[in-house]
C-alpha cells in the first residue's frame, strides 16, 4: 500500500512539473508585466552595426537622460550585434570585448542603471549571430545565468544560423532559461515575422519584430546583394497591418528600430515616428545621440504622440481609408477616444477635406465604434498642438508629400 500511495503521488508530481529532472521544461512563460506599455529606449545597431564602444554607449546613455529624452519615456539602453569577442572562453562562457568596453560589461552596467536607465543586449538563437559572434544555441541556460548575473534588463534574440531549429522550440527553450536564471528581462523576440511569432510568442516574450530589418526611406525595398531585402517604413506598416489582433500589453509587434534622425528629411522623420506610435509600436530609436538635430530631438519627444503610442488600451492602429495616395489611419485609445492620421503616400501636395458625417469607423478586431452621426468629438491638432474644432465640421488642411497631419478626437 506504501509503495502504492508513492507511485501514485510521483505519477502526479511528475504530471504537475515538480520532478526535479524536468525543471528546464517546466519552468515555463514569460515574466510577466515587464512590458505593459510598449518598452521605449535607444538600440546601437541602425547607426553604429558592431562599431560599438564603452565611451560611445556611456555618451548615449548621458544625453538620453540630459536631452529630454528619459522624461519623454526612453529608458532602455540595448546594444545589439557586436559586443562580445568571436570565441567563447575556456568554459563556454560569452566574453564581452576587452578592446571596446575596456572597463568591463558590468562597470557600463552599472554606469547605466546609476543614471536611472535599463541595459539590455543581444544574442542569436543559432550558432552564431548575424554578425559572427557566437550564437547560443546549447548554451541557453548558461548564457541566461550570465545575463541575469551581469544584471540586464532586456534581451534582444535574433534568427541567424538557426538551420534544422524550430523558431517556437528555440524561443520557448530561451524563455524558459530566462525564468529559470531568476532575474526579469524582457525577452525580445527577433525571428523577422517569418515563422508567424504572433500566433504562438505571447507566453514566451514581450514583444515580436514582425519583418525584415527596417531600412531608411519612406516606402522602398532595399535588395541586398546576398539575396534578402531591407524594408522602408511604410513598407513595414503595410505588410503587418492586419495583424493587429495579436498585439497588447506585453505582447507587442515590433515595428523594429526607428530610422529617424538618420538618412530621411524631417517630414519623413515625422511621418515614420507617427506611424510608429499608431501601430503601439515598440520605440526603439536608433540614431546617433551626439549628433541629433533639434528637430530630430523634437520629433522623438513630442509627447501627445507618445501618450498615444503608450496609451493603455494598447491597441495598434489601422488603416480605415485609402483615396489617391491619400489614407487615413485610426487608433483607438483610452476613454472612448481615437486618434486619426491622415497620411500623405504620394509625391503630390494633396489636399484634406473629411467630412466626419459622412463616416462611420468600425474596429473589426477589437469592436470600437465612432459613429459621428452620434457623438462628437473636440479635434486637436498633435504636431500642431492646437485645437481644431470638433467633428460637427468639416475637417480641410493641406498635405504635403509623405507628410501627415495627426488628429486626437476626445469626447
Ligand atoms: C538582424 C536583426 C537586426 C540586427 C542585426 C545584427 O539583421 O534583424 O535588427 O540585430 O541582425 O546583426
Amino acid at each position: 500500500m506504501k509503495y502504492l500511495v508513492f507511485v501514485v503521488v510521483a505519477i502526479v508530481c511528475t504530471h504537475m512539473g515538480f520532478s526535479q529532472g524536468n525543471t528546464h521544461k517546466q519552468a515555463g512563460g514569460k515574466f510577466e508585466g515587464l512590458s505593459m506599455t510598449p518598452p521605449m529606449g535607444w538600440n546601437s545597431w541602425n547607426t553604429f552595426a558592431t562599431n560599438i564602444d564603452e565611451k560611445m554607449v556611456k555618451e548615449t546613455a548621458d544625453i538620453m537622460v540630459s536631452s529630454g529624452l528619459t522624461a519623454a519615456g526612453y529608458n532602455y539602453i540595448v546594444l545589439d550585434d557586436g559586443w562580445m569577442t568571436k570565441e567563447r572562453d575556456e568554459n563556454g562562457n560569452l566574453v564581452p570585448d576587452p578592446v571596446k568596453f575596456p572597463s568591463g560589461m558590468e562597470h557600463l552596467i552599472e554606469y547605466v542603471h546609476a543614471k536611472g536607465l535599463k541595459f539590455g543586449l543581444y544574442n542569436c538563437a543559432g550558432t552564431q549571430t548575424c554578425a559572427g559572434y557566437p550564437g547560443t544555441r546549447g548554451y541557453e541556460y548558461q548564457d541566461a545565468r550570465y545575463y541575469a548575473k551581469l544584471g540586464i534588463d532586456f534581451l534582444k534574440y535574433d534568427w541567424c544560423n538557426t538551420e534544422g531549429i524550430t523558431a517556437k522550440e528555440a524561443y520557448n527553450t530561451m524563455s524558459n532559461a530566462i525564468k529559470k536564471a531568476g532575474r526579469p528581462i524582457v525577452f525580445s523576440i527577433c525571428e523577422w515575422g517569418d515563422n508567424q511569432p504572433w500566433e504562438w510568442a505571447e507566453p514566451m516574450g514581450n514583444l515580436w519584430r514582425v519583418s525584415g530589418d527596417i531600412y531608411p526611406c519612406f516606402d522602398c525595398e532595399f535588395k541586398h546583394p546576398e539575396n534578402w531585402s531591407s524594408w522602408g517604413f511604410m513598407k513595414i506598416v503595410e505588410m503587418r497591418k492586419d495583424i493587429r489582433k495579436y498585439s497588447g500589453p506585453d505582447h507587442w509587434n515590433d515595428f523594429d528600430m526607428m530610422e529617424v534622425g538618420n538618412e530621411m528629411n524631417d517630414t519623413e522623420d515625422k511621418s515614420h515616428f507617427t506611424m510608429w506610435c499608431m501601430m503601439a509600436s515598440p520605440l526603439f530609436t536608433g540614431n546617433d545621440y551626439r549628433k541629433m538635430t533639434k528637430e530630430t530631438l523634437a520629433i522623438l519627444t513630442n509627447k501627445e504622440l507618445i501618450a498615444i503610442n503608450q496609451d493603455k488600451l494598447g491597441v495598434q492602429g489601422f488603416k480605415y481609408s485609402a483615396e489617391d495616395g491619400l489614407e487615413v489611419w485610426v487608433k483607438p485609445i483610452s476613454k472612448g477616444n481615437w486618434v486619426v492620421t491622415f497620411l500623405n503616400r504620394s509625391e503630390v501636395a494633396k489636399k484634406i477635406n473629411f467630412n466626419w458625417q459622412k463616416h462611420l469607423i468600425k474596429d473589426a478586431d477589437f469592436g470600437f465604434e465612432a459613429d459621428f452621426g452620434k457623438v462628437v468629438y473636440k479635434l486637436k491638432d498633435l504636431w500642431k498642438n492646437k485645437e481644431v474644432g470638433s467633428t460637427k465640421k468639416v475637417f480641410t488642411s493641406e498635405i504635403a508629400p509623405h507628410d501627415v497631419v495627426t488628429l486626437k478626437l476626445s469626447l
